[in-house]
């Protein structure tokens, strides 16, 4: 079995390296898929406009977990693997640290994840959450462009 770990934010660039995947596991039966997202936890650093309700990071953020869905659905479509070669789990937390944690954790052999994401600053070559987990990989990294 090759274990891949497919980190998504439902970005297009996300689910381009799910296409990427997608070839690859046509050729290679062994592929097994985890697609992991990471909602991330509420700023509480930034003063909330005036008014705004503040966050409670210890009560559930449907909000986040409409978000992980969405992410991890239009991503495993692009997978288009059978249910037993590809599942879909997040977490929330910090996107890098999180994707590293389950990186070591799980024992996998590749981590695909896009070039960037979803944010729409695009003048740096890799967005910070793939730049992290570059450079602190447990095993190898695709990052696909
Ligand atoms: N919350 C997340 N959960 C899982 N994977 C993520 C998450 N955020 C980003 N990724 C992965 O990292 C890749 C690069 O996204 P990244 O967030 O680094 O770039 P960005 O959004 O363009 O820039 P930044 O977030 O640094 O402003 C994504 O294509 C995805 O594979
Ligand atoms: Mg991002």
């Amino acid at each position: 079995m090759t274990k891949v770990l497919l980190a998504t934010d439902g970005s297009a660039h996300s689910v381009r390296a799910a296409q990427s995947l997608r070839k690859m596991a046509e050729r290679d039966q062994t592929i097994e898929v985890t697609v992991f997202h990471v909602a991330p936890l509420p700023d509480l650093t930034t003063p909330a406009a005036a008014g705004a309700p503040v966050p409670n990071p210890l009560l559930p953020d449907t909000y986040a977990q409409a978000q992980a869905e969405r992410a991890l659905s239009v991503t495993l479509a692009a997978l288009g693997l059978p249910p037993e070669r590809a599942r879909g789990s997040y977490v929330i937390g910090v996107p890098g640290e999180a994707i590293l944690a389950e990186a070591r954790q799980g024992g996998y052999d590749l981590i695909v994840m896009g070039r960037r994401g979803l944010s729409p600053l695009k003048e740096l070559l890799l967005g910070s959450v793939s730049q992290v987990v570059l450079h602190r990989a447990p095993c190898p990294v695709l990052i696909v462009p």
